[in-house]
């Protein structure tokens, strides 16, 4: 079966953990089917002590006992009955509290595992992926894997055991009472197996509606200024609204079809326990082990009941579940595709072949590779295009870059510097050509490459969080170097800003910075770069979005690194990189015209003047 073997795959624990449990599910259904067992006889007896003496194995044990008459044994018989129920609901508890903890830990784990999976994955896949599809994912299809898969499957699994072994043991009680029981479950679980893609379907549209909704609120809130003042408001109501009933619609339908097994079953149960016993009394005259029988039955569908319904309660939540497990399998199967198995192999270089295995197994820890870096950086010949374009962003790119050099890319919008400064960055593989440093291909191990780069975009992301942990960007607090923060902050200008403010280094940002000035936003990021001691620095007009004023802070502290860094500078503003070794302008992918600022820029101006 498909499902089981996702199942399997998504689940995290070893999979000999499931076959214990399934092993004591069968150990607690089989006390529990001996001890209905003994109620039988142990009412037969009740009543007619007599009978004893007529089974020849109660008789055997009864004989091996130093008991006076046969009322003690039936005693007897009660005593161990007791016994076992005790036993029995011991060992069930214990199992059910071993199966809970089993599946919450599963979350734990699988939430890890998606947010490994995610933080592994090349960049290409969020330039087509929503991030609150993975937000979904993290944290509620992850959650419902542990309530709609893991429990209701260990339930099935548990009630499945019961319910054979209650039938065999009425199998042997009564072979015709039994048929029909069963012959009763069967015509309960047909609907719902008719069911069964309408629930699936009900599923999925509560799934879409839930990843919707946080795509809207993420429009709404995330856009707040302008939802504010183009004044849609009710736009993102509508349709939040229209998500909200689809959700709602979806949901409700599911949980009243839920209900509906328990009150079938119990009313063709009942139906059937009174019309056997007026049957068997009317036609059969069946009347003298009737009590006997009758045990067994009622006993059976206390527990027969519950466990039956149950057992269709679970397995409608297991098809209700479906499509959360399949995109969470989906995305973990993400990991196997060849082209970002490669991927994973440039950047776990060190064992390749195991790439997935490892990024499914171990986080990363703290330490950073030190790239070799004496020469220069050259990129020979990259040709990138996009997924699903078939026109080439980058096409023919050669540059070189010697240590301590500042190179510029100037050129038109669209003209493919952000396209070019991704591929450097190795976030985008290009389909064709390599970088190099120092003759050593980066591909051979893109971590530590990852690990020399300092990047400063147009606007960087902050955490909301302090200033001090937004500049030591993933460096856990006991670990932060005073020294190297304090160096980074002089040396981003943003000793002024820390000083007057009351709480200092410890002020908090707000979310994405809205606590901050752009030109002091941009000054937190490379202040991030130099904290981090990344030997090239790439600024993608990390300077466009300030005033002139500010810019001109910006770029003074951007050119103080002149000559101790590498650095590869987008800018919009031509002033900006007027300090650079060498200009290159971009147009339609290609590098058309490089040389000094005076060839590039001064002489182009000149020439358009003219
Ligand atoms: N994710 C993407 N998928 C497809 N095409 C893209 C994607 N991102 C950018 N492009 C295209 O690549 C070209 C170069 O874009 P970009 O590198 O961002 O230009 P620049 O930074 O010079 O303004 C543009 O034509 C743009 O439409
Ligand atoms: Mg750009």
């Amino acid at each position: 079966m498909k499902y089981l073997e996702q199942f399997l795959y998504v689940l995290p624990a070893k999979k000999i953990q499931l076959f214990w449990i399934v092993v004591l599910f069968v150990i607690v259904s089989t006390l529990d089917a001996v001890g209905i067992g003994l109620i039988g006889p142990f009412m037969g007896l009740a009543v007619k002590p007599e009978f004893v003496e007529r089974n020849v194995w109660l008789f055997r044990i009864y004989e091996g006992l130093p008991l006076k008459n046969t009322n003690q044994f039936v005693a007897l018989i009660g005593l161990s009955i007791i016994i076992i129920f005790y036993l029995k609901s011991f060992l069930y508890y214990r199992i059910q509290s071993y199966v809970l903890k089993f599946s919450y830990t599963q979350q734990v784990k699988l939430k890890l595992r998606m947010l490994r999976t995610y933080l592994a994955l090349p960049y290409s896949f969020y330039l087509k992926t929503n991030s609150a599809q993975v937000v979904q994912n993290i944290s509620n299809e992850s959650a419902s894997f542990t309530y709609s898969i893991v429990i209701p499957l260990l339930n099935s699994i548990a009630n499945i055991f019961v319910l054979i072994v209650l039938l065999l043991l009425l199998a042997k009680t009564d072979l015709l009472a039994t048929v029909s029981i069963l012959g009763m479950l069967l015509v309960a679980i047909a609907p719902f197996h008719y069911f069964r893609h309408k629930i699936a379907e009900w599923g999925r549209d509560g799934v879409e509606a839930n990843t919707e909704t946080i795509r809207i609120i993420n429009h709404a809130i995330g856009g707040f200024k302008e939802t504010k003042l183009i004044g849609c408001e009710s736009f993102f109501e509508e349709q939040l609204n229209v998500q909200t009933v689809k959700y709602a619609r979806a949901a409700s339908k599911f949980h009243i079809s839920q209900q509906l097994p328990r009150i079938v079953v119990e009313v063709l149960l009942m139906m059937f326990v009174v019309g056997f016993v007026s049957l068997s009394l009317v036609i059969a005259e069946r009347s003298e082990n009737l009590i006997s029988v009758l045990g067994i039955f009622a006993i059976a569908s206390v527990r027969i009941i519950p466990s039956a319904s149950q057992l269709i309660t679970s397995l409608g939540v297991l098809r209700n579940a479906k499509p959360s497990l399949d995109k969470i399998y989906l995305d973990l199967k993400e990991l196997e595709k060849p082209e970002v198995v490669k991927y994973l192999e440039m950047t776990h270089s060190s064992n390749s072949g195991k790439a997935v295995e490892k990024t499914n197994s171990s986080l990363n820890d703290y330490e950073v590779d030190k790239l070799n870096f004496a020469e220069s950086i050259t990129l020979k010949k990259v040709n990138y295009s996009y997924p699903e374009s078939d026109s080439n962003a980058l096409k023919n790119i050669s540059l070189t870059v010697r240590k301590g050099e500042s190179i510029a890319l100037i050129g038109k919008s669209g003209a493919g510097k952000t396209t070019l400064v991704d591929v450097f960055l190795g976030l985008l593989i290009p389909q064709a050509g390599d970088i190099q440093v120092d003759g050593r291909s980066v591909y051979q191990n893109l971590r530590t490459w990852h690990q020399s780069i300092g990047y400063i975009p147009q606007s960087i992301f902050l955490m909301d969080d302090t200033i001090k942990r937004n500049i030591a960007f993933g460096v856990p607090n006991h670990l932060i170097d005073e020294k190297k923060l304090r160096y980074a902050i002089e040396l981003a200008q943003l000793s002024d800003l820390v000083r007057e403010l009351p709480e200092g280094l410890q002020t908090s940002v707000g979310e994405r910075g809205v606590r901050l000035s752009g030109g002091q936003r941009q000054r937190i990021g490379i202040a991030r770069a130099l904290y981090h001691e990344r030997e090239i620095l790439v600024l993608d007009e990390a300077t466009s979005a300030l005033d002139n004023e500010t810019e001109a802070m910006v770029s003074e502290a951007i050119r103080a690194l002149s000559g101790t860094k590498t650095m590869i500078i987008i800018a919009h503003r031509l002033t900006t990189v007027e300090h650079c070794d060498r200009i290159y302008a971009m147009d339609k992918g290609q590098i058309v015209k490089y040389g000094s600022y005076q060839e590039v820029v001064l002489e182009s101006q000149n020439a358009k003047l003219s």
